[in-house]
């Protein structure tokens, strides 16, 4: 028996990176996932890799219809949904906040925390529905933290966590939990394009990256993977409203906290 088995989950974001870590993880543990992402290649690919136990959804997570239509998808093809992941990011507008724009602030807020309350509202009815239900967030150490990442992804960052420790006081009673997840610097598509100049230049980056962690190892999405396995399973019963902060202590407990890494 693995430790998701039988659980039926969504998660954003899947298709690549920390999202796609959890899925491979989460099927590995038996629960089957709807990989919603707008990346149509990559998640038909994993999607086809993992058979019955995967399906992708084109899902652009700032659209309530098609994060709705994920959702669905999850329910009439896996019979519930027990987790919902809202990981989908991006690291959005760069640079000081005099030359930022209301319409780059806009949009980067949407991707980043909009999308997330839209993933728990829409999970939130059915999980009461259910008695039962875990909503994992994706934040950052950028959450906890300002300096380690660009003005507009901090501020979604701790609007995530403010947003997850509410709603895990409305879920609270009804048997549901909402955690949130901060990674550290870690191996991704996204962190291969920042450090690397090339999203897809996965060695490079791990080289980057690993440089900068005590020990000389970058977290890979796996890292990311178990803390959702431990959250999302029962094994997490009693974890409600908390925030993981996953950097081996690197960024939010050092006293030379590092700045957004491409601007060094
Ligand atoms: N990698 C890190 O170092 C790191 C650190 C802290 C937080 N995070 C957060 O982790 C999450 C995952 O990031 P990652 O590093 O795996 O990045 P990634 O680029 O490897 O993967 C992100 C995925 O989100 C998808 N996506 C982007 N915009 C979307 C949209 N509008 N609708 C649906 N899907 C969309 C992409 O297609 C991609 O598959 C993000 O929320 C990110 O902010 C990452």
């Amino acid at each position: 028996m693995g430790r998701m088995q039988g659980k039926a989950c969504v998660v954003t974001g899947g298709a690549r990176g920390i999202g796609e870590g959890i899925v491979r993880r989460y099927v590995d543990e038996g629960a089957r996932c709807v990989i919603a992402d707008i990346d149509v290649e990559a998640g038909e690919k994993i999607a086809s890799e993992l058979g019955d136990a995967a399906i992708f959804v084109r899902c652009d997570v700032t659209s309530e219809a098609d994060i709705t239509s994920a959702i669905e998808t999850c329910r009439a093809s896996f019979g519930s949904l027990d987790v919902m992941i809202n990981n989908a990011g991006v690291v959005g507008v760069q640079g000081p906040i005099g030359d930022t724009s209301l319409a780059d602030y806009e949009r980067t807020m949407a991707i980043l925390l909009t999308s997330v309350f839209l993933g728990t509202k829409l999970a939130l009815p059915i999980m009461k529905e259910q008695g039962d239900g875990v909503i994992i967030n994706t934040s950052s150490t950028a959450g906890v933290q300002g300096g380690l990442g660009p003005h507009v992804y901090t501020t979604a960052k701790h609007g995530v966590i403010g947003l997850s420790k509410s709603v895990a006081v409305e879920a609270a009673p009804h048997g549901v939990r909402v955690n949130v997840i901060c990674p550290g610097a870690t191996l991704s598509s996204l962190t291969a394009g920042l450090v690397a100049g090339d999203k897809d230049n996965l060695d490079a980056a791990y080289e980057r990256l690993s440089s900068k962690y005590p020990g000389g190892k970058a977290p890979r999405p796996e890292d990311m993977a178990n803390a959702a396995v431990w959250l999302g399973s029962d094994e997490g019963r009693f974890m409600n409203g908390a925030v993981i902060v996953m950097d081996l202590g690197k960024e939010v407990l050092s006293d030379r906290a590092a700045k957004f890494y491409p601007i060094d």
